[in-house]
């Protein structure tokens, strides 16, 4: 027993004496920032899951300031609640911190999938993406969202309880295969979904290769969806049609010395898209419908302005245009203001692949670095009184850095303007033509990992008589 108690002190006293002696006494003289590094191992990942997360970063950050030092899940980690910290990492100095994700996870939505990479892989993979979801390239797209908004909610009608966010997640789900594959069969559609669902239940859950577990499922599901995409891929091959989607993209690239990419490749961006695609939008417009739920007033304006294009279409006989969609002023205020007020994503992960300093503070290579964006948003100094859900402070540009629901800098997100017009039609298809309540008993929040109202906020939709 003596030799064992022995052992761990030993170990103990190299990792957390001798080690940080040497990071104290490095040549340099920068020193580690403040923080604490909790128990050996776990270190504050109790602390981090056992609440709110927020709340573990909003009092580190009341307690050391905008950059401290953690140790979670396994790995020391440097977290950053400051714009100009996040500007140094993720844009000005981009090239020091490497995107980094657990291998478990890697492995579920595809190795080569664009946002586990960087250098010159990322750049080829990211400008077809980023085409392929531009301005240019979505707006064709205005007739075929509008179609399944109105078929989802149409789907909701009639008083029934609805688990929102899943039913949103149904029509981002469909947006994202519409944006990648353009009109894809219903057969194949089915199967995606069917297996992607699986997928996406296994991701956070405990990787494990016991059968019958949401991990092993979800191993499973992703090679079945590596086959069926492997289909659809061949199929496309041998049509050789000319559509502008993402797929078509993906199919035609060519490097520097003309090779095309393989099957596995075009699969796992295929899968990536998706998986950066569905759960994001769903939460955003789950609390898009909370909050103007919750203000009358706000809604009547809302309501107010897309009656104005409603009825301008003839009731809705004739189709929402793109250019509608960027007359949509109040609407789109009410979507920055929940981007920031709900933050669904609060912070993103980076590894330093050096030992970098940043104003007079060490970040050991290897060490996982967070910028935290919803630290930044919700700050005080930048948005006033910033709980509460005003998106008239959108009228006034905010200052720079201190806004990035959709990142910043080389990785930031390709799919921005799909997600805000789909959100857009969503909504204007909503308040035009429904009314909805929600159910009692559900304040709160749930991650699950996106924030997003408790329950999935359930409610019970009617169409309107106008
Ligand atoms: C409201 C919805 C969305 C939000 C809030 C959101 C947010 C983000 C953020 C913050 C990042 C950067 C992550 C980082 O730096 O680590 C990102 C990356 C990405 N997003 Fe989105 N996103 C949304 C919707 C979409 C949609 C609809 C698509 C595609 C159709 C998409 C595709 C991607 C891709 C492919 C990346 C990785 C880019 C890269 O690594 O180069 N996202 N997103």
């Amino acid at each position: 027993m003596i030799y064992i108690i022995l052992f761990i002190s030993t170990f103990l006293s190299y990792h957390f004496f001798i080690k940080r002696q040497t990071w104290w006494s490095n040549p340099s003289k920068t020193k580690l920032p403040p923080g604490s590094m909790g128990w050996p191992y776990i270190g504050e990942t109790l602390q981090l899951y056992s609440q709110n997360p927020n709340s573990f970063f909003d009092s580190k950050q009341k307690r050391y300031g905008e950059i401290f030092k953690t140790h979670i899940l396994g790995c020391p980690s440097v977290m950053l609640a400051g714009p100009e910290a996040a500007r140094f990492v993720l844009v000005s100095q981009a090239h020091l911190f490497k995107p980094t994700y657990p291998k478990s996870k890697e492995r579920l939505i595809g190795p080569s999938a664009l946002f586990f990479h960087q250098g010159e892989y990322h750049t080829r993979l990211r400008k077809l993406v980023q085409a392929s979801l531009a301005p240019d390239a979505v707006r064709s797209l205005v007739p075929d969202i509008g179609a399944l908004a109105e078929s989802v909610l149409d789907s909701w009608a009639g008083g029934r309880v609805v688990n929102t966010y899943q039913e949103m997640k149904k029509f981002s789900f469909d947006v994202g295969t519409l944006a990648i594959f353009g009109r894809l069969e219903s057969c194949y559609k089915e199967e995606l979904k069917k297996n992607y669902s699986i997928v996406n239940e296994g991701y956070n859950s405990f990787p494990t290769k016991i059968p019958g577990t949401l991990y092993y499922k979800a191993v499973k599901a992703r090679k079945r969806l590596g086959e069926i995409l492997s289909e659809i891929i061949s199929k496309r091959r041998e049509k050789r049609m000319e559509t502008n989607d993402l797929l078509d993209s993906l199919i035609n690239s060519k490097g520097d010395q003309g090779e095309l990419l393989s099957d596995d490749r075009i699969a796992d961006n295929i899968i990536g898209v998706l998986f950066a695609a569905q759960d994001t939008t769903a939460s955003v417009l789950t609390w898009i419908l909370k909050y103007l739920h919750d203000d009358s007033k706000l809604r009547d304006a809302v309501r107010a302005e897309n009656m104005v294009i409603y009825e301008a279409n003839k009731e809705g006989n004739r189709s929402l245009t793109w250019v509608q969609t960027k007359s949509m002023q109040v609407t789109y205020k009410v979507i920055m203001e929940a981007l920031r007020v709900a933050s669904i994503i609060s912070f993103t992960f980076r590894e330093a692949v050096a030992d970098v300093e940043y104003k007079g503070y060490l970040i050991p290579k290897g060490w996982k670095v967070m910028p935290l964006f919803r630290n930044i948003h919700h700050n005080p100094e930048f948005f006033p009184d910033p709980l509460n859900f005003d998106p008239s402070r959108f009228e006034v540009s905010p200052k720079p850095n201190t806004f990035m629901p959709f990142g910043s800098g080389v990785h930031s997100c390709p799919g921005n303007e799909l997600a805000k017009l789909e959100i857009l039609i969503l909504v204007h298809h909503l308040v035009t033509k429904y009314r909805w309540e929600l159910m009692e008993s559900q304040s709160g929040i749930e991650y699950g990992p996106f924030p997003i109202p408790k329950s999935g906020l359930p409610a019970r939709f009617w169409k309107q008589t106008l």
